[in-house]
């Protein structure tokens, strides 16, 4: 949930270099491959040679270095398109020549971080491309004194943050400003005190457990909770214990900055119809409870979280979603007979209101502030390959979208830039760039998108740094 806040002085020598580089050539020979290798090595430093992060299909751990970070399986079959070649930058001028190079021979470069992209667009391409893999993006450093922490591709600091982390009572916060058009080189998080112990819950009640009056609660006081309060609230279908039946399943999963004690109270004042009691609480540090979430028993090691092997992956769709009104309870009834139906897709509930709703929707490109309750992520997920599944899924998620259209937010129908989406629209990048960015643009950004278009167009005006949704530039 973390929105990162960039070092300027690493973007601007990026942006600096694309000025002194005008020169592009548009990539028409079946030689491209050979070129643009030729182009990388001869730019390369020798202090820091780049033929160490180059992996083309001949490395025999091309593969293995691609398929790293797919975190969605829909993007590791056969037909899914791939890089001409990934370079694993491990220094700031690997990042230079690689962008020197693109543009001279015209090629699209796709970025990864984490490939948690949920539709893949940092590793596949409709049109030639490579990856500029940066995840080595990774070594932490915290400022304990200015409440910082920085991420560079450089110096081994792992030990030492994880280390930081056991005794920490800091956690990231989400802060700052991502420029959407360019690349990041150095990541700042500003760091929020948080109590040396936490409380978590996890409380799951279907339809006949009062589920229904449990939600329409939730949705009228959630906005409302102390700061130190989150209860995210999870919908999907199960088994009925009447058999032959399904039912909607509610989870409530919350994170308290607090003791169990301060927490009971609340919730009986709240969110009484929940039943919360102590047993169903557990308290602990707040390390402890990114474990929790991330379905780990309480008491795990914490190295854990140093592991980059996800447990399981799936095929997925993901859809979302704003809500600025709780739903009427003939609403909900309607949508639990429609999530019966369609069985697959499940929502999390995500409230805002707290620090979301106090920054102004203008101060950074993130937009959804005041007046949204909370957000939906629609999810559909699966384990069969192949199209048919994937249709039917992604249909049933899309379905389920389609439902919900009269509970959620209109004129624009917002969307959350990080679930993102294709449905919205894609980009061809091409003379409808402006239009095409705009459909999906207003959603995700709302009054911020001409400001950020306005922005782009001053500072990448060949409009290098492009995807299926980027920031579009205007021609003149
Ligand atoms: C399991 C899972 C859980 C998630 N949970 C949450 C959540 O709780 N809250 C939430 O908000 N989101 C969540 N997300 C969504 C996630 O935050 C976004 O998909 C995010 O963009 C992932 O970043 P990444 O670096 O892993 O992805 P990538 O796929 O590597 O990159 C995402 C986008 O950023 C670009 N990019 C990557 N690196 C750079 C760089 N260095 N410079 C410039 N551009 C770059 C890529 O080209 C791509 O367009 C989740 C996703 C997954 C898969
Ligand atoms: C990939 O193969 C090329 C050619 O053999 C070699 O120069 C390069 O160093 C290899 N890459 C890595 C990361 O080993
Ligand atoms: C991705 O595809 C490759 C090649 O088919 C396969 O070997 C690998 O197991 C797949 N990854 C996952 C996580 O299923
Ligand atoms: C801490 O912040 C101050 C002011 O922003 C800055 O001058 C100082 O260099 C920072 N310290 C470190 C170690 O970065
Ligand atoms: C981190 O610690 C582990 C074991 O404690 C050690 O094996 C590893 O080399 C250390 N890594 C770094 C980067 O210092
Ligand atoms: C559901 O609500 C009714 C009436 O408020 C109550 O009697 C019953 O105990 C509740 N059921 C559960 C499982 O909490
Ligand atoms: C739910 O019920 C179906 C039969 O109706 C059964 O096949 C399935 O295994 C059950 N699922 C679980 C999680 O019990
Ligand atoms: C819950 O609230 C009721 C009244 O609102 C009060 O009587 C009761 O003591 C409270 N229970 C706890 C555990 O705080
Ligand atoms: C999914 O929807 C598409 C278009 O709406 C339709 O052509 C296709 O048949 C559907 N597939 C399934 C499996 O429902």
């Amino acid at each position: 949930m973390e929105i990162l806040r960039l070092k300027k002085f690493s973007l601007l020598s990026i942006l600096l270099l694309l000025s002194i580089t005008s020169w592009r050539v548009t990539a028409t020979s079946d030689n491209l491959h050979g070129d643009f290798l030729q182009c990388l090595l001869s730019y390369s430093q020798p202090s820091h040679p780049i033929s160490q992060a180059i992996f083309t299909p001949k490395n025999s751990s091309y593969s293995s270095v691609l398929q790293a970070y797919i975190r969605n399986l829909r993007f590791n079959t056969t037909s899914t398109p791939k890089p001409l070649l990934i370079i694993t930058a491990l220094h700031e001028s690997h990042i230079q020549t690689a962008i020197i190079c693109a543009r001279k021979h015209g090629l699209q470069m796709k970025i990864r971080s984490g490939g948690h992209n949920y539709e893949g667009i940092s590793y596949v391409s409709e049109v030639p491309f490579f990856v500029l893999d940066m995840f080595n993006l990774r070594f932490i450093d915290v400022d304990i004194k200015n409440e910082t922490a920085w991420v560079r591709l450089e110096q081994p600091w792992e030990n030492f943050t994880i280390a930081f982390l056991k005794k920490a009572k800091l956690m990231a916060s989400q802060l700052g400003f991502v420029l959407q058009w360019a690349l990041v080189v150095t990541l700042v998080f500003n760091l929020v005190r948080v109590p040396e112990t936490v409380t978590v819950f996890r409380v799951r009640r279907t339809l006949e457990e009062n589920a229904t009056e449990i939600v329409d609660q939730w949705q009228h006081v959630v906005e409302r909770l102390p700061q130190e309060l989150f209860i995210r609230l999870g919908l999907d279908v199960v088994n009925s214990t009447q058999t032959g039946k399904k039912t909607v399943r509610a989870t409530f999963i919350s994170l308290f900055l607090g003791d169990s004690h301060k927490l009971l109270s609340i919730m009986n004042e709240s969110l009484p119809k929940l039943g919360l009691v102590q047993s169903d609480c557990i308290e602990t540090s707040w390390v402890q409870s990114v474990l929790f979430w991330t379905h780990f028993p309480v008491g795990t090691p914490e190295e854990i979280l140093l592991d980059r092997t996800p447990q399981s992956l799936t095929f997925y769709k993901i859809k979302s979603d704003y809500v600025k009104k709780p739903i009427p309870k003939d609403g909900l009834d309607f949508i639990w007979k429609r999530m019966i139906e369609l069985e697959r897709p499940t929502m999390a509930f995500n409230p805002y209101g707290g620090r979301m709703a106090e920054i102004p929707s203008t101060a950074v490109p993130f937009p959804h502030r005041a007046g949204n309750i909370w957000k939906i992520q629609y999810s559909a997920d699966w384990n069969e390959p192949g199209d048919d599944a994937a249709n039917r899924y992604i249909n049933a998620t899309r379905k389920l979208y389609n439902y919900m259209t009269p509970f959620v937010s209109k004129n624009p129908r917002e969307a959350f830039f990080n679930y993102i989406d294709l449905d919205l629209g894609i980009n061809h990048n091409g003379k409808d760039s402006y239009v095409e960015g705009k459909a999906y643009g207003i959603k995700y950004f709302l009054g911020n998108f001409n400001r950020l278009v306005k922005i782009k167009t001053e500072v990448d005006p060949e409009n290098f740094f492009r995807n299926e949704q980027s920031i579009p530039v205007i021609f003149y």
